[in-house]
């Protein structure tokens, strides 16, 4: 629990009159941050959303951190535009590789999803699996947050390169997913983890292949939950908690809207609107940056 707010200090300018009814902005890769939106409506209902997924630039696992964190300002500042009174980066691998230089360049509150899960994973068990993309099972992220916690417990954290694509082309109840899903917990099982954090924000997606390969006892954490109820712990320490009528949520992406909508329907319920947004190239800026 925080005592006090984590952003005491920072700057904000919200030019609204009523600061309460600006949106929160939630961003992700791809459909992975619906797992989080979806507990925004659980847990905040009156609140606008912007939602953003940068599906053009998707996977986010296998990246560099120079790509991550160029990736998060850019998709910030767009936030910024939109005049969003808090974001949650609803991305473990942006979590973990450019959150907190972000958080120095950005007067805007920013919450990551790792520090919720690492909080809730030790209040859950002994034997910690973490199941994540590349880039955030190479970071260290989740073993570090939660030793911190927890020096006590152990942690063991596996890389899962198929996962994320798997779930973008719809293809989780494909036979070859769950085939793939077991060779990734096999390690994780060989060490009798008693509890697995959805290290990254689309395998929530996946949890009825993962719990039909998991001894019962096993507990699934998904950060998702726990970063929703940070902010709105945030909001309150901050004032900013909107009590009017939400605006519908908005959803824009950097890649086809069409096959985001056709993706997120199954999650959300209802089909999404989606708008266009792109960005200038950096990817292929900083490979050629590289290369040259
Ligand atoms: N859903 C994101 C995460 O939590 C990104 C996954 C990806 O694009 O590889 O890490």
């Amino acid at each position: 629990m925080y005592s006090s707010s984590i952003f005491e200090g920072n700057l904000y300018d919200f030019s609204d009159q009523e600061p309460q009814r600006a949106p929160i902005g939630i961003f992700d890769s791809g459909v992975g941050g619906l797992t989080v939106l979806r507990q925004v409506y659980r847990q905040l209902p009156n609140e606008s959303i912007v939602y953003f997924g940068d599906t053009a630039r998707l996977p986010y696992g296998i990246r560099s951190q120079a790509e991550i964190l160029q990736f998060a300002r850019e998709i910030l500042t767009w936030l910024q535009q939109q005049r969003v009174k808090m974001v949650i980066m609803a991305c473990n691998t942006s979590s973990a590789l450019a959150l907190e230089t972000v958080r120095q360049e950005f007067s805007i509150p920013i919450l990551g999803v790792i520090l919720p899960g690492a909080r809730a994973a030790v209040q859950q068990g002994k034997r910690i699996g973490v199941i994540a993309t590349p880039a955030t099972a190479k970071s260290n992220a989740y073993r570090q947050a939660i030793l911190e916690i927890d020096p006590n417990v152990q942690v063991w954290q596996v890389g899962c390169p198929e996962f994320v694509p798997l779930i973008e082309q719809n293809r989780i109840h494909d036979p070859y997913t769950t085939e793939v899903a077991r060779a990734y917990l096999e390690p994780l099982l060989q060490q009798e983890i008693d509890t697995l954090v959805h290290g990254c924000t689309h395998y929530p997606h996946l949890a009825p292949v993962l719990r039909s390969l998991l001894p019962s006892h096993v507990k699934l954490v998904d950060p998702a939950v726990h970063v929703v109820a940070a902010c709105t712990q945030e909001l309150d320490l901050l004032g900013l908690k909107n009590i009017h009528l939400p605006l519908p949520t908005r959803f824009a992406v950097s890649g086809c809207p069409q096959q985001f909508a056709q993706s997120g329907v199954k999650w959300l319920g209802y089909t999404p609107m989606v708008e266009e947004v792109c960005f200038t190239d950096t990817a292929s800026q900083l490979q050629q940056d590289h290369v040259g």
